[in-house]
């Protein structure tokens, strides 16, 4: 079981290691690729030895520029892929089918190889663009999950919403038992 996890860079970096972290924890190999922007944010809300962390929680590592890596090719035996936080940027380029980074193409192999596409999408407030390119992924099949507090289970931390978040979006993978707290 194989899952790609991208990271770009939209506020919301704690999202990355706790999704890699939840798909460990089902036994998940994760191959994962952070842009530039997504390494800028990690060690902005995160701290400085927050990508090194993050990448120690990979089974492999991939460098954002690399297109012509393994998860490149829709031959690659990967069950789908997560991107946790998913910006505008990012969002825009998958909605257009603009595979300019590794990230970017290993999404749209989801998409073509018909695989479970799942975008944490972060910003507030969404212009028109914005929710134009989130209708156009979800047209092609990708799941927009926006990084929103579960208020229902009063979580006491950001840690908490974090985790739960992160949670959801590996449930939504379908790989195996549920991890997320449910309602009642
Ligand atoms: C600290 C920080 C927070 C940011 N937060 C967001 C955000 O929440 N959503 C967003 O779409 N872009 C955000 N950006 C801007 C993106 O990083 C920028 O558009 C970048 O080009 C995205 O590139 P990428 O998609 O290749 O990661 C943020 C940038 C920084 C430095």
């Amino acid at each position: 079981m194989r899952v790609v996890l991208g990271v770009s860079g939209a506020s919301g970096a704690a999202l990355a290691p706790a999704v890699a972290r939840h798909l460990a924890a089902l036994g998940a190999e994760i191959d994962l690729v952070i842009s530039k922007a997504g390494e800028r944010t990690l060690v902005e809300e995160i701290g400085p030895e927050a990508p090194e962390a993050l990448r120690g929680l990979a089974t492999r590592v991939h460098g954002i520029m690399n297109v012509g890596a393994a998860i490149a090719s829709g031959s690659s035996p990967v069950a789908g892929m997560i991107v946790a936080p998913c910006s505008m940027r990012s969002l825009a380029a998958i909605a257009h089918g603009l595979d300019d980074n590794l990230l970017t193409r290993a999404a749209s192999v989801q998409l073509k190889e018909r695989r479970r596409l799942v975008l944490l999408v972060r910003e507030s407030p969404l212009t028109l663009a914005h929710l134009r390119n989130m209708t156009a992924v979800t047209e092609m099949g990708a799941i927009v999950a926006p990084p929103v507090p579960a208020f229902y289970l009063k979580p006491d931390s950001v840690q908490a919403i974090v985790e739960q978040i992160a949670a959801r979006a590996v449930d939504l993978m379908g790989l195996g038992r549920p991890q997320a707290k449910a309602w009642g």
